[in-house]
């Protein structure tokens, strides 16, 4: 499959107004994605938990505009006009255009909100840019539907090429986007143990899971809410002609293989193994950059030291995993959710900002409202 499988049978689109809203959750890789090439095409695959709490609501507004000139959008977060969000969306705009043709025909009103604190540190890209690109898909839908000069076979959308598109659509916006659809687990990127996975989208893990990885918590200790200081479009970037680079990309996907035998076996001492090692090497990737950058705190590393003796001494299964900041997401089987909240709530809450954390756990993705 390639991009031109996207590209729609030309329509004519009579459509004037209507809205449509989705909500999308946010996901944590356990093989993480860092480096990519153009057009937003991975340089490894990744693997992630969909989570369940930590969602956008989007809906998304649109109305015929009288000529077909630029784009046209204007956008509110929590009824707030931001105009500082608009050349992402400008440029996800510009990236998407040929596969859908019909965004110069209207004016957008993009209105979203996060089930998260604004600007705890929690990346509201993936969830953001997956529940637009879900309206868009909406719309591209009924307008397709509603276009009598088409044959019925021509205007009938099904399900699996509708979620497969708008995970195309999304990954153009920010490429972990594309893995916030479905869930509870979703590969991005080719891996040969792994059948239908593409660097075009993400597509739900289909081979099998153990017992122990079913309703996984992942509680989110928020430890720096401020701005990041590099983003991770620019953190992408460095990994052209990073020293480390091609070597990385070979053990993410030997990581990958890895993690397809761990799910099926249910080893969680391999499981904790593999995800705090890629955790780590994200940020040894970052630290060993040309120019070099730091995202851990202090109280990053005081989280994770107290999560490894914890470990020790009650032989739990606790583990940790980063993304690109300083927050630590705490990971755990759900049989041991009450002692590991006692101790997040006797050890690990003081090393948080303002006390802040975020009980989530594995979900099952995107809903249209
Ligand atoms: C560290 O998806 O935010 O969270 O494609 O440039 O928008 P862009 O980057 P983004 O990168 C996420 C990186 C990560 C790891 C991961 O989610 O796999």
């Amino acid at each position: 499959m390639t991009e031109k499988h996207f590209i729609p049978t030309p329509y004519t689109n009579s459509l004037e107004n209507g809205s449509f809203s989705w909500s999308s959750p946010s996901n944590i890789a356990l093989v993480k994605y860092w480096g990519k090439k153009e057009h937003q095409i991975p340089e490894n695959p990744s693997i992630s938990f969909t989570l369940d709490n930590c969602k956008t609501t989007t809906n998304l507004t649109f109305l015929r505009k009288a000529s077909h000139g630029g784009f046209s959008f204007e956008v509110f977060l929590d009824g707030e006009q931001k105009d500082d969000f608009k050349p992402k969306i400008e440029t996800f705009f510009k990236r998407v255009e040929d596969y859908l043709p019909f965004l110069k025909d209207y004016h957008f009103k993009i209105e979203t909100s996060n089930t998260f604190p604004h600007s705890s540190g929690i990346a509201s890209s993936a969830s953001g840019m997956s529940a637009l690109a879900l309206c868009l898909m909406s719309i591209e839908k009924l307008i397709i539907e509603s276009d009598v000069t088409l044959s019925a076979a021509e205007r009938s959308i099904d399900e699996t090429y509708f979620t497969k598109k708008a995970s195309f659509l999304a990954r153009l916006g920010s490429g972990s986007a594309c893995r916030s659809l479905e869930g509870d687990l979703v590969v991005w990127g080719k891996h040969d143990g792994i059948e239908g996975s593409s660097d075009l989208f993400g597509v739900k893990y289909p081979n099998d899971v153990h017992q122990n990885f079913k309703n996984y918590q992942d509680t989110i200790l928020l430890v720096d809410k401020g701005e990041k200081q590099v983003s991770s479009t620019v953190g992408h970037n460095l990994m052209y002609g990073h020293p480390f680079a091609q070597e990385r990309f070979k053990q993410a996907d030997k990581n990958l293989s890895d993690m397809i035998s761990i799910l099926k076996e249910g080893d969680l001492d391999a499981f904790i193994a593999l995800v705090e090692s890629e955790a780590l090497t994200l940020h040894a990737m970052m630290m060993t950059s040309m120019p070099y950058f730091i995202l851990m705190k202090p109280n990053t590393l005081e989280i994770i030291n107290k999560i490894w003796d914890y470990r020790k001494s009650s032989g739990s299964k606790i583990c940790f995993t980063l993304d690109a900041g300083a927050n630590v997401h705490v990971l755990y089987p759900e049989g041991e959710a009450s002692q590991v909240l006692e101790f997040i709530q006797n050890e690990l809450v003081a090393f948080c900002q303002k006390g802040q954390y975020i009980n989530d756990k594995i979900g099952f993705g995107a809903k249209l409202l």
